[in-house]
């Protein structure tokens, strides 16, 4: 199932009653903090050593995917940020994680509105595809699939069934073999390379 056909059918569905008051916007740098905390408090320091935290360390979120949801007071409640990555070869596609909501505001539509969110927006910026490592069973409501990611590999150890993927054009992920690697945006691998001489 494609993103569009995701759109199309699923997404009235899942549409949740929002008992819980927020909105969505593109993170500033005042919010890195705040997610730091949520992010360590959902999943714990040890995410750090995750395999799809090497395609994050070094890189930058795709320009407006890094998304925070904020509650009524203002406070952070939820963090999602999406990667540029190449899906095999130089076939572009982009990295999604982590996505985290804090624990008072879980289930009450936070999470999948930040996916939405998100996957819209890399829809809308002409982006063709999206990986993930994460859980099926919450994933595949947004249209993720293990049958997409068959043929790549991660640098590091994955379960293959946590690690999916999601075309937003049909076909963009056909035929995607070999490693996935970060696409370092311009400007940091200049400041990166310049630091490092
Ligand atoms: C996963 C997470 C982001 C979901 O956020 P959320 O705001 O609670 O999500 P939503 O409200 O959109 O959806 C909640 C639904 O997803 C289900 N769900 C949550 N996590 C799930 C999981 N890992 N697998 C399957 N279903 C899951 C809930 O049971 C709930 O189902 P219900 O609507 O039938 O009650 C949140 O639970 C979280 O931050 N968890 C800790 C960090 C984490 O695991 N991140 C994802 C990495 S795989």
């Amino acid at each position: 199932m494609t993103f569009q056909h995701f759109q199309q059918i699923a997404e009235p569905a899942i549409r949740p009653a929002y008992a819980w008051d927020f909105e969505i916007r593109e993170e500033t740098p005042a919010d890195a903090l705040a997610r730091e905390v949520l992010l360590d408090s959902a999943m714990g320091p040890e995410r750090r050593l995750k395999t799809s935290e090497r395609l994050r360390e070094g890189n930058r979120p795709a320009p407006g995917l890094a998304l925070a949801a904020r509650g009524s007071g203002g406070d952070l409640i939820g963090t999602l940020r999406l990667w540029p990555v190449f899906a095999g070869g130089d076939r572009s596609a982009l990295l999604l994680g982590p996505l985290a909501v804090a624990e008072k505001a879980r289930s009450m539509g936070v999470g999948g509105g930040l996916m939405r969110e998100a996957l819209k927006r890399a829809a809308d910026g002409g982006h063709r595809a999206v990986l993930l490592v994460g859980d099926a069973p919450y994933y595949a409501r947004f249209g993720f699939k293990q049958a997409y990611t068959r043929r790549l590999t991660l640098p590091g150890p994955v379960a293959r069934d946590r690690f999916l993927g999601c075309e937003l054009i049909p076909g963009a992920l056909a035929g995607a073999h070999g490693l996935v690697r970060a696409a370092i945006i311009p400007s940091l691998y200049c400041e990166t390379t310049r630091l490092a001489a």
